[in-house]
């Protein structure tokens, strides 16, 4: 924790670290980045790769130093840094954008995607497009996007339908949404950053939490919350984000590499991330963890009035039209 803290607080005190660009103009220039995933998982396989491409495409003046698993705190802390020029990109979930732009909220929207193909057309068109530019005004942009499979509730006790979670607190990542949607399902919601949330479900401070399976396993979390229950209740993608005033300063040609090793990055992690699902899932079982299957009519209906809220927001109303049209073509 020290450790994390001391980091931030250097690169919080070394403005000048904004893109460290050489005085030849843009000719060299190390892009550093910091997210909070393991190094295991398959979105810092991406990146690493991508560290690569830009390396190798750039004949080494172009390079991408990844810091992974949290050195530099949560993404709402690493977004602050973005934002205060101590930073140049990270990684955070379409919910940690929420509290920047409120686009990004109709991703906590439960059971939103029809299939795969309706999660990619959006997310890799142009309505993800249009919402990876939202931010602009707030410091930063987005320029790639992550599939992350479904979040499924996980906890200390068997959950098959909302009447199980009685009672229950469950970790959830600190957006409205994600906080209404538990409460909806009538558990209290807990929102306990991610790197916290072992010790406190170690700890009994809560029951469970929801995520991912390669999250669920890479955290450990399935060793003190053997029971996931397959809910599937939301599909949250992960976004890379770069300072908009960085993006700005690069070179046309160097926009286009960064840009170009981005899009490679998306196929690449799209390729593993089935492959890594089904690794994680037997990882867990391995470790004890059970599979449950769920009522999800049950768990649709409780959560149908999260729809409301959004249809009743003109914003927020808009961008689920457009999901929504997205699916009937
Ligand atoms: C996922 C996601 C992370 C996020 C985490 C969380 O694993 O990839 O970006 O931080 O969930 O629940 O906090």
């Amino acid at each position: 924790m020290k450790m994390k803290t001391l980091t931030a607080a250097i690169l919080m005190a070394a403005p000048l670290a904004l893109a460290s660009f050489s005085s030849h103009a843009m000719d060299r220039v190390t892009l550093k980045l910091a997210h909070n995933l393991d190094t295991n998982h398959v979105v810092h396989q991406a990146l690493a790769e991508m560290a690569k491409e830009i390396s190798t495409t750039s004949d080494g003046k172009m390079k991408l130093r990844i810091y992974p698993g949290g050195q530099m705190g949560g993404p709402r802390e690493t977004l602050e840094l973005l934002q205060n020029g101590a930073l140049d990109m990270t990684k955070a979930s379409a919910s940690e954008m929420e509290p920047f732009s409120q686009a990004f909220s109709i991703f906590s929207l439960p059971y939103l995607f029809k299939d795969q193909a309706h999660f990619n057309k959006v997310i890799y068109g142009p309505v993800g497009h249009a919402m990876m530019a939202d931010t602009r005004d707030k410091g930063f942009v987005s320029i790639a996007a992550y599939v992350a499979g479904t979040r499924s509730l996980y906890a200390n006790k068997p959950i098959h339908t909302p009447a199980d979670m009685k009672g229950m607190k469950i970790r959830v990542v600190a957006t409205p949404t994600t906080i209404k949607l538990i409460e909806l399902l009538g558990a209290a919601p807990a929102p306990i950053p991610f790197g916290e949330v072992y010790t406190a479900l170690q700890q009994g401070v809560i029951d469970g939490a929801e995520n991912n399976e390669p999250s669920y396993v890479q955290t450990r979390h399935v060793e003190v919350a053997k029971f996931y229950a397959e809910d599937q209740h939301t599909s949250v993608p992960d976004f890379l984000v770069i300072s908009s005033k960085v993006w700005d300063k690069l070179s046309d040609e160097q926009k286009q590499i960064l840009d170009t090793a981005a899009k490679h990055s998306e196929t690449y992690e799209q390729e593993l991330w089935d492959k890594e699902v089904a690794a994680s899932r037997k990882l867990a079982t391995e470790a004890g963890a059970t599979f449950l299957k769920v009522d999800k009519e049950a768990f649709r209906t409780a959560l149908a009035p999260l729809y409301d809220d959004f249809r009743k927001d003109p914003l927020r109303g808009e961008w689920l039209s457009k999901i929504e049209n997205e699916a009937a073509q």
